[in-house]
């Protein structure tokens, strides 16, 4: 093997490392249930990037004060699935 071989290695495994050394996830996923599929079949048609946008237009019609509160102290009322991943 070449020096530059070695290096490409050596990157390579350094960034394996950072990735595993994160801390967990643990923000809760969007539940995979009858309320949430819909949300799920709209990122499926429309991709990751725009289906989330437009998903995120309809979730505070049952995430409000009336309904399914937000925890107390709940970070951001916007860009739901920004945070909330999905579980594919
Ligand atoms: C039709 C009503 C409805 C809509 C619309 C809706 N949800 Fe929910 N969601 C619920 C209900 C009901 C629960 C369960 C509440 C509970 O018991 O904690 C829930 C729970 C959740 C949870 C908590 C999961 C957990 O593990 O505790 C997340 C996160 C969530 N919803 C995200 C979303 C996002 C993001 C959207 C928009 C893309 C959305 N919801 C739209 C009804 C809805
Ligand atoms: C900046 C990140 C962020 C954004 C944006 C965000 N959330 Fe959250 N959400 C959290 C965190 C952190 C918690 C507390 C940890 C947990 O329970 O997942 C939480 C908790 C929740 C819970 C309660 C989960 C449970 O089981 O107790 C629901 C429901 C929820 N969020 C729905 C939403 C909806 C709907 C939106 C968009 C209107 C949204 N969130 C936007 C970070 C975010």
């Amino acid at each position: 093997m070449k020096k530059r071989d070695f290096i490409v290695i050596a990157i390579g495994l350094s960034v394996l490392l950072v990735l595993w050394l994160a801390p967990p996830e643990t923000t809760h996923h969007m539940p995979k249930n009858a309320d949430h599929q819909k949300f799920y079949d709209i990122v499926q048609a429309e991709g990751m990037k725009k289906g989330r946008k437009s998903a995120e237009k309809f979730c505070q019609e049952c995430h409000n004060a009336d309904q399914v509160p937000f925890p107390e102290e709940h970070p951001g009322k916007f860009r739901c699935l920004f945070c909330h991943k999905l579980d594919f």
